[in-house]
Order: structure tokens, then sequence, then C-alpha cells
């Protein structure tokens, strides 16, 4: 059993992926463009630029908001408990943060601390939908609007979620989505920019087409990866990665200094073939959430993730809220179970440790993002996780 270890996270790679890949070589760019219309397509949007990585896209997409908003716009409020990469894209940027404080039943914004915002420089709002599970767009979008300030909806988590069947990504001015390995679909690196607008649209256009190609260096880098990835995911073979400590899988680092370069595309081809199927995929992983749930809903000690019934999560993960003492101990024993649960984000983005102070406006109230940072527990939902594996977290939980 010491043997068999589930990733955190990760969508399989198969090897007619890897076959179709190897074939689409020949057709580069084209496959490209029709992973390009597919995304059009189903998402119902004008606009689909390809970038390097969701941290590029996200802040190539402030970069062009700033040039379309008055210059005295320079701030961009995020949640108080989200993905380390957010705040590193906005000072990327070179953008100020102004923190809004979580709801902790919701992990989307308290909305009433969102209200009593102060909007006077407020560039944009970005969404966060972390886990797969959507923010409340249309209550976020009504606040942005209200106040002069535009939305990313960040979809980088949650690609195929939806809003009273609007998908999320397409619910703001611009959206994002990541093919980060992590992520619902992937092509081992990739971030996805979508949008309506012409205005942002153009200038997005010209951004990304200015975006200088990938080094031989970091296209062998992503082949190599793409091979190891594709092989290690496999719950028999992931605790040789995971064993690795320089590796670091699953770790949570802050760094501003990411990739912001044109989209692979011999990559692409990875990424399309999965898009072809993004529905099983999504399919699967709300299945294998929706079981966990009716599980463990009413055990002692755990708060499940509420949110109002419009709202479709895809369950990228399922996050739990698991008193401290009690999650330390669960992780353990998840662990020796072979499960890759996650603690996600160690700290609320006030407190990651080498973040520059001077990248903060305003009040940094964060109570609820730290209460959320100790508490949070994920479990995987993948494509490898087996009816057995369910019941064994089941019963680690009980
Ligand atoms: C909410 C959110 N936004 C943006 C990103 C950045 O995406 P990428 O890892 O592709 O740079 C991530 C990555 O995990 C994320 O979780």
């Amino acid at each position: 059993m010491w043997m068999y270890q589930l990733a955190p996270a990760g969508t399989p790679i198969s090897i007619p992926d890897l076959a179709y890949w190897l074939h689409a070589q020949f057709n580069q760019s084209g496959v490209l463009e029709e992973f390009r219309q597919s995304i059009c397509d189903r998402y119902g949007v004008r606009y689909c630029f390809f970038v390097s990585t969701g941290r590029a896209a996200f802040s190539l997409v402030l970069e062009a908001m700033r040039e379309c908003a008055s210059t005295e716009k320079d701030e961009v409020v995020i949640p108080s408990y989200t993905c380390y990469s957010v705040p590193a894209s906005v000072a990327r940027a070179g953008l100020k943060v102004r923190i809004c404080d979580i709801d902790p039943r919701t992990l989307d914004y308290d909305y009433i601390a969102l209200e009593q915002a102060d909007f006077t420089r407020v560039l944009c709002v970005a969404s966060a939908n972390l886990y797969g599970i959507p923010n409340d767009l249309p209550r976020l979008g009504a606040i942005a609007r209200k106040n002069g300030a535009l939305v990313l909806d960040d979809a980088a988590q949650s690609m195929e979620a939806s809003i009273q069947g609007d998908f999320s990504g397409t619910l703001g001015d611009v959206g994002i989505f990541s093919l980060d390995k992590g992520k619902n679909i992937t092509s081992i690196d990739g971030g996805i920019i979508v949008t309506n607008r012409d205005d942002l649209g153009s200038l997005l256009q010209a951004k990304v087409a200015a975006l200088p190609e990938p080094s031989l260096k970091t296209r062998s880098l992503y082949l190599i990866k793409l091979l190891v990835y594709s092989s290690f995911l496999h719950p028999r073979l992931y605790w040789i990665p995971n064993g690795i400590p320089w590796l670091n899988l699953g770790s949570t680092r802050y760094t501003v200094n990411f990739l912001k370069e044109s989209y692979p595309v011999f990559l692409a081809s990875v990424g399309k073939r999965l898009f072809d199927r993004v529905g099983l995929i999504t399919a699967s992983r709300i299945e294998k959430a929706q079981y966990l749930i009716k599980k463990i809903k009413g055990l002692d000690n755990i708060q499940l993730i509420t949110n109002p019934s419009y709202i479709s999560p895809v369950y990228l993960r399922l996050p739990l809220l698991i008193k401290r003492d009690h999650r330390d101990k669960l992780m353990i024993r998840l662990k020796q179970a072979g499960i890759g649960a996650s603690t996600s984000y160690p700290t609320s983005i006030v407190d990651i440790p080498n973040i520059d102070s001077n990248l903060f406006r305003g009040s940094c109230h964060s109570e609820a993002g730290r209460w959320v940072a100790k508490m949070i527990l994920t479990l995987p939902t993948h494509s490898y996780v087996t009816k057995a594996d369910l019941d064994r977290i089941v019963l680690k939980f009980r």
C-alpha cells in the first residue's frame, strides 16, 4: 500500500493523448487554431488568446485594463485567501493589491466588506473561484459596476463551472483559464484569456503578439515535464516524484519572476485533446465530490463549503474546513492511506512570507482568510481516484 499514492490534483494524460500529441506536431498552429475555436464556440467568446501561464494571462489582462481606464486607477481587489499567483500577477503588472476578506462559509468574498471597500482607485475586482466553486459573479459584478470598476473572472481553477448556465471565466469583462498541471485540463503549462469586449480584445491581441517566444531550453523543459507528468501521475508511480524533496510537489511559493511568454504551441494538441473531453472529466470530478459530501456531511468538526443553489461547482478538489488539531491528525492518516489530501495555501495573502508590504493598499483585514488557512483541507477528485479510494477517505473521516 505504501507505494500507492494519489496526487492531490491532476488530470491524466494517457498514451493515446501522447500519440495524438506526437501526430499533431506536423500541424502545430492548425491545432492551436482548432483549440482556440473550440474555446470560442463553447464559451461564447469572440476573443481568445493563449499565453505561457495563467499568471501571464492575469497580468496581461491587468495591463490592458489599465490602458483602458483612467490613470489614477491602480488597485486590484483580491480576496484575503487565494492562490499566491494572484498577488504575484498584480505585482508583475505594476499595480497595487486591495485585500477584501472572505466569507469562510463560501470561500467567496465577504460581500458586506466588498460593498464597504474604498473603490476610489480600484481598477478591477478579481474573482477567485477556488477549487472549481464559482464566486457569486452576478453580485460581484453589480458591486464593481456600481463603483466604476472592471471585473476579471479568474477561472484558473473553475473551467466548466457555471452560474445559471453561464460559464465561469465569461462572467466578467475579461476571463482567464489556466492549463497548469493541477487544473481541470492541462497542457503542462499555459494560460487562456477570453473576452467579448472589442477595446480590451484589441489591446490584448497586440500585447500577446508582442510576447517573446519560449526559448529552446524552456521548450525542452516543457517536453521533459510532459513525459514525466504523463508517466508519474499514476498512483502506483506518483510516490517516486513525490519522494524527491527538491521537486517540492504541491508546495506554494510566491514569486513575481514567472514566465510571461508566448504559449508553447507544440503543447496545444495536449490541451485540445483534453478539452475535447472536458465534459466527461468534469462530470467525473463532480460525481466524486458529491459522493464524499454525502458521506462526510454532518460529521463532527467538519464544515463543508456552502453556496447559493444557482452556482454549479466543478470541484477541481473538494475543500473542507476542519479544526486545526483534527486536520493535522487527519492529514497524517490520509497520507498513510496513500490519499493525497492537501492543506492548500498555508497563509492568507497578507501573511505570505516574502511578499512586499508596499504591494498592499488600504485595510488588510483578513481575519477569515487567516482562519481558513488554518482549517482548510482539500481532497482529490481527479480521474485516478477510485470508488475504493473514496470509501477509504470516508473511513478515515469516520
Ligand atoms: C486562482 C488562480 N489564479 C491564477 C493562477 C495562475 O495560474 P498558472 O499556475 O497557470 O500561472 C492560479 C494557479 O494556480 C490560480 O489558482
